[in-house]
């Protein structure tokens, strides 16, 4: 049945009505100690709740193992062998062969959610990631943010929650009012809009602007001048400040086009007029302090280089907000409006303060109730192959679209060579393959390392056709799905078919396809993406052991050939889906 699929969490709960039936239901808090084997002689699971209850329930833990395994065994006889005491009092459990077998027709009869499902309990999940800033760089770390942060809602949205995918786009601030004071300058009115006025090079644009800044005092009081009119909602201003972000929106969606990204944007000028509101509240429960002017909350426990309480500014002198109070109402607004049960923040480390900082000052105004959790994703930086800072051979900062355009350019040529090797024409088809391969290297290339650390670019190593790459996953599906193909052609799958596990190699690749649904869990809890590559790798390994050992056309039988023949399916399945929780399309023939 559906509910055994998450083995480890079921497990977990039949152990708890096990001890409640032998030992009253004084013990169904106690923790059932249920984790993955750590060595494949326990089994797959054990579980060593007996040494931590000995002392409650005064009995030895060997004697506590003997009463729980008779109350155990028939609740979970379905999916696990007899359970077998070990040592002190260890309780070892085995998968059932036959529990497994069923578990890979099912996979191979549901080929898209291969037999998990939907959970019952759906979470309002709202992932902030991407978020690049109006007229500036969309930088790398804005790629990571978006590879990143787009594979943690396919995975809540494939799990079933309701997942909103913002864009916390920075498009209010103090820059506005350089960068309109310069549109004027330049001859931007009211009236005839931008004119002959070209800034589709906004990059190139914001650093003029700057330089006029820096150079000339006038333009500076003009740009203070501005703002000032911006926030108190003068039309030109305003007109001026969505002519720029329009222009930003363009270039940040070839991006997202690229890479198949979908974000609803909601930047920063969106919480504009909520932020007085988080002031006063602050104010009434009197956590807002004054500091040299300025407004600020003291959080407990952060500190500043000099030992003295960090303060979390909200309000300059000159009234002015700032990026920390659109935070908070940010906040209020997911949880109050949005009814947010899990808020998800992914950028790099260098913010890990401010969330923190943050979400501790939202819960202490009580703006946060405790269901619902606010946490940080943090990432390191990208580097280049050198290990330092990533950019150009000119040294300037590496424009998205080029690096991606890159990775395209080069998974063709080595695709050209490849077919050129082999006699075969390049032709349209290796055209939109070359794409697909492309992105995918630079998607699995940051999301096969752990998030935490940082990482260098490096399209070699990415585009390697062997190691924990795009283009070895890539392959690897389409030879195995090409298998499926030829000798599936004939033959029907169905859920009368009947899984032989005889073979080691069998039983090994079987073992770890059955575990996906766990994996998925562990996922979403952890937010390490990285470990669904490390578990596509290491079954596309469990995969060519079996089919080393195995052979699957020439199956000693009928029987064992239809076996066989769903082990490739279900594998080929499982790499597609998880593939697609990347964000990576697959394709056929490579
Ligand atoms: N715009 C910011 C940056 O480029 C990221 C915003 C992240 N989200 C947030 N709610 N603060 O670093």
């Amino acid at each position: 049945s559906l509910e055994t699929v998450y083995v480890q969490q079921w497990l977990e709960r039949k152990v708890t009505q096990a001890l409640c039936e032998a030992f009253g239901e004084e013990v169904k808090d106690v923790n059932p100690m249920v984790a993955i084997a750590s060595k494949p002689e326990f089994g797959d699971y054990q579980c060593n709740v007996a040494m931590s209850l000995s002392k409650k329930v005064g009995m030895k833990p060997r004697d506590v193992a003997d009463k729980l395994l008779q109350r155990l065994h028939p609740l979970l006889q379905d999916v696990f062998e007899q359970p077998e005491i070990a040592g002190p009092g260890f309780l070892n459990l085995r998968l059932r062969k036959d529990y497994i077998g069923g578990r890979i027709s099912r996979m191979t009869e549901d080929g898209e959610r291969l037999g998990i499902p939907k959970t019952g309990n759906p979470k309002r999940v709202i992932v902030d990631f991407s978020s690049p800033n109006i007229a500036k760089e969309m930088h790398v770390g804005h790629l990571r943010s978006t590879i990143i942060g787009d594979t943690l809602c396919r995975l809540e949205e494939f799990l079933g929650h309701d997942v909103l995918r913002l864009n916390h786009v920075g498009d209010w601030g103090t820059q506005f009012g350089m960068l309109i004071t310069y549109l004027r300058e330049k001859g931007f009115t009211a009236e005839k809009g931008l004119g002959d006025l070209q800034i589709g090079d906004l990059v190139n644009f914001y650093k003029q602007a700057k330089a006029r800044f820096d150079e000339d005092e006038a333009f500076q009081t003009a740009s203070r001048k501005e703002v000032v009119a911006l926030q108190a909602g003068d039309a030109t201003s305003l007109s001026g400040w969505s002519i720029l972000c329009e222009a930003s929106r363009k270039e940040f969606q070839v991006v997202y086009d690229m890479l198949n990204v979908r974000l609803e944007e909601r930047g920063e000028s969106f919480y504009n007029n909520m932020l007085s509101d988080v002031i006063s509240g602050l104010k009434e429960i009197e956590l807002l302090k004054e500091s040299e002017g300025a407004r600020v909350v003291y959080v407990d426990g952060y500190k500043n280089k000099d030992g003295d309480p960090m303060p979390f500014l909200v309000q300059k002198s000159d009234g002015g907000y700032l990026y920390s109070t659109t935070d908070l109402a940010a906040i209020r607004h997911r949880v109050q409006k949005e009814k947010a049960d899990r808020i998800l923040y992914v950028t790099d480390a260098g913010q890990s303060t401010h969330f923190d900082q943050a979400r501790c000052i939202a819960r202490q105004a009580g703006w946060v109730p405790s269901h619902v959790s606010l946490e940080h994703v943090p990432f390191g930086l990208v580097q280049g192959e050198d290990g330092k800072k990533f950019k150009t051979r000119s040294g300037d900062t590496v424009k998205l679209r080029d690096l991606l355009d890159e990775a395209i350019v080069r998974a063709s040529k080595d695709l050209r060579e490849r077919l050129e090797a082999d006699n075969k024409p390049f032709t349209e088809e290796t055209e939109r393959t070359a794409r697909i391969v492309g992105l995918a290297a630079v998607k699995y290339a940051d999301l096969s390392m752990n998030r935490e650390s940082n990482y260098r670019f490096s399209y070699d190593k990415m585009l390697a056709l062997s190691g924990n790459t795009a283009p070895y996953m890539l392959y690897a599906f389409a030879r195995i799905n090409g298998i499926r193909r030829k000798i599936g052609s004939e033959i029907k799958l169905d859920s009368s078919c009947k899984i032989i596990l005889d073979h080691p190699a069998e039983m090994f690749l079987a073992r770890h396809l059955v575990y996906l649904p766990e994996l998925l869990l562990d996922v979403e809890k952890s937010l390490y993406p990285h470990r669904l590559c490390e578990y596509i790798f290491e079954l596309s390994q469990r995969f060519n052991q079996f089919y080393e050992n195995c052979p699957v056309a020439n199956a000693p039988s009928e029987e064992e050939k239809k076996s066989r023949l769903a082990l490739c399916s279900a594998t080929a399945n499982t790499l597609q889906l998880v593939l697609n929780l990347l964000g990576i399309d697959t394709v056929e023939r490579l």
